[in-house]
């Protein structure tokens, strides 16, 4: 089983792409709703977090786990590997990979939280794979209460958006990596404002493949009949703008379940 987190809903954009990379697994997944957003808390904090998320997955069955949050993937994904040596993934290395695959100019630009921002770890990976690179970054700390609340289509939402990705428009990038994944969500809006020239790169499809790629060499993926794997989910604070948004990513309604952590 596949161990899923998030501070919250992003995390589903994640999910959406896992399920059509591996039909058959089950996923299990927990949106930490209690104690989002994650973005505009401390190292420590962030650690200890994503500590109990992973244990709380493992104890439910999970034996890989994805960790569905560029701002978990920024400070906790050494920590999650040491304290539970198992396999675990995390989404930047995917998606400045991507980034560096599709950019024409080498001028990318990155939105993100304020922690993943403040990092600096996704400069750092793409002067890596491409050392010519320009990068260009911008937090965003508003967003991800937005897509909390599921305001998708909002004039107020459009408007937030323009005024973030401005400074970004004005470096002329040709490619803009969505560093965080309740982005994704708003990628319409961010594609309007940023214009069609722009490349937006979701980092979801590519873990997907990192992952799938992994699975499909264990005895878990051999394992895999032809049957659909199962989604559960799990959230720590109320569910009911959680299901509503959870409906829109994914396309139908599931049960959503409380984890006591
Ligand atoms: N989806 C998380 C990310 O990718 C949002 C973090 C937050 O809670 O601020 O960074």
């Amino acid at each position: 089983m596949i161990g899923v987190f998030d501070s919250g809903i992003g995390g589903l954009t994640v999910v959406r792409a896992l399920r059509e990379r591996l039909p058959g697994h089950d996923i299990i997944y927990l949106g930490d709703t209690a104690r989002t957003p994650y973005g505009s808390k401390s190292a420590e904090t962030i650690i200890r977090y994503s500590l109990n998320n992973t244990e709380f997955l493992l104890k439910k069955g999970a034996r890989t786990i994805v960790i569905a949050c560029n701002t978990v993937s920024s400070y906790a994904f050494d920590a999650v590997r040491e304290q539970f040596k198992i396999p675990v993934f995390e989404v930047i290395g995917p998606g400045a990979q991507l980034a560096v695959e599709r950019s024409r100019r080498s001028r990318i630009g990155v939105i993100g939280t304020r922690a993943t921002i403040a990092s600096g770890v996704y400069e750092q990976t793409i002067k890596r794979l491409l050392p010519g690179a320009t990068v260009y970054a911008a937090a965003c700390p508003l967003l991800v209460p937005l897509v909390e609340e599921g305001w998708i289509n909002k004039p107020e939402t459009a408007m937030i958006v323009r005024k973030y990705i401005h400074p970004l428009k004005t470096r002329q990038i040709d490619t803009l990596i969505l560093g965080c994944t309740h982005y994704p969500v708003l990628s319409e809006v961010i594609q309007r404002k940023m214009g069609p020239q722009v490349v937006l790169v979701d980092s979801a499809r590519a873990i997907a493949d990192r992952v799938g790629g992994h699975i499909g060499k264990t005895l878990e993926g051999t394992a895999v009949a032809e049957k659909k794997g199962s989604l559960t989910v799990y959230v720590t604070d109320v569910a009911e703008q959680f299901r509503k948004t959870a409906h829109l990513i994914l396309g139908h309604c599931l049960p959503i379940q409380h984890a006591d952590l």
